[in-house]
């Protein structure tokens, strides 16, 4: 055949393959999610295999690991005890709490490390939703942003780097601003976690941490799967209320709107490879039904691809230590 383009040529061997290539993903972009819990005990997450619920000691060395393969951020999420969840959220802002605590043993241990946590009272809250919930079951929208602002503060105070409210109350990123810069953190950032769905896809980790919901559904905070204007909404408030970077989440399915939301804010852009997500790749490898490495690579390609910066996953330790040949 006469042709006049041959694209093949530009795939013929790895390194013209390596010259043309668009999108480089690396553990610098790989934020590391690690779930803790209180005691010495380390617990294999049931919903989620591979994961585990770490104990302070255990929550340290693993961070430390995977900064050391060149993960350059973990972020938080703890079990908190039955006895310790309340109507009122109290023990998100407990200065002597696991989150503050963890931060604080992290910060020691490993100060170049960015500690993020996260900001949402589900773990803490009797009824598993991430705001504080009215006697006749509403989610009170500006009671709960005072409370996270205590929990901004409270995170902020034992170290924390960048905190990630994930709560999607309305208005709730400037008043962390104002929460923060009032006391003297200016330097702690805000990642937004400004296009969060209503998702199945979180179901696992609702099991890691007990954390669902005992009524109801998040569906009068987190967004409806079918809309992407109100995407581009959220995060064009987010942005104009301060946060320092926006994300949407889950990743995998919504990778429509990472590239929406790319082509619009100049602020960096995080994924967060859910749970779900997580554990559909775990589980289809197990099986022997997929190829767990290359699948892993490849839907981790596919959103920074679509547009994110950065990604939060729970395979970061291991993909950062396959970048390294390991
Ligand atoms: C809650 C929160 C959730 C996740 C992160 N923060 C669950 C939810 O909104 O119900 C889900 C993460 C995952 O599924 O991996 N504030």
């Amino acid at each position: 055949m006469e042709l006049l383009a041959r694209p093949r040529r530009n795939r013929r061997t790895e390194s013209v393959r390596s010259l043309v290539r668009e999108t480089v993903l690396s553990a610098g972009d790989l934020i590391y999610p690690l779930f803790l819990q209180e005691g010495d005990e380390e617990t294999p997450i049931a919903s989620m295999p591979g994961c585990t619920r770490w104990s302070l000691g255990g929550l340290v060395k693993e961070a430390v690991e995977a900064y050391e393969l060149g993960v350059p951020a973990v972020v938080l999420f703890p079990k908190v005890p039955d006895e310790l969840k309340t109507s009122g959220a109290e023990e998100a802002w407990n200065p002597e709490g696991l989150i503050p605590r963890a931060v604080r043993a992290l910060k020691a241990a490993c100060p170049r490390l960015a500690v993020l946590t996260d900001i949402a009272l589900d773990p803490y809250n009797s009824d598993g939703h991430d705001g504080l919930v009215s006697e006749d079951g509403r989610i009170l929208n500006d009671e709960t942003v005072e409370v996270l602002c205590r929990q901004a503060l409270c995170h902020a105070r034992a170290g924390a780097d960048i905190v990630a409210p994930s709560d999607m109350m309305d208005g709730r990123v400037a008043a962390l601003r104002e929460a923060l810069d009032g006391e003297g953190f200016t330097d702690v950032g805000i990642l937004s976690y400004a296009a969060k769905y209503a998702s199945a896809y979180y179901g696992p980790f609702r099991g890691a941490l007990d954390s669902a919901p005992k009524a109801g559904d998040k569906k009068t905070y987190q967004m409806d799967p079918a809309n992407v204007r109100e995407a581009i909404r959220e995060a064009e408030l987010d942005e104009a209320e301060g946060a320092d970077m926006l994300m949407v989440k889950p990743a995998g399915a919504y990778l429509d709107i990472i590239a929406v939301l790319r082509a619009r804010t100049m602020l960096p852009l995080a994924a967060y490879q859910v749970s779900g997500e997580y554990l559909m790749i775990k589980s289809a490898a197990q099986a022997g039904w997929v190829n767990e490495e290359q699948v892993v690579m490849e839907s981790l390609m596919a959103i920074k691809r679509a547009g994110a910066d950065m990604i939060l996953t729970y395979f970061a330790k291991s993909v950062a230590a396959r970048l390294r040949g390991c």
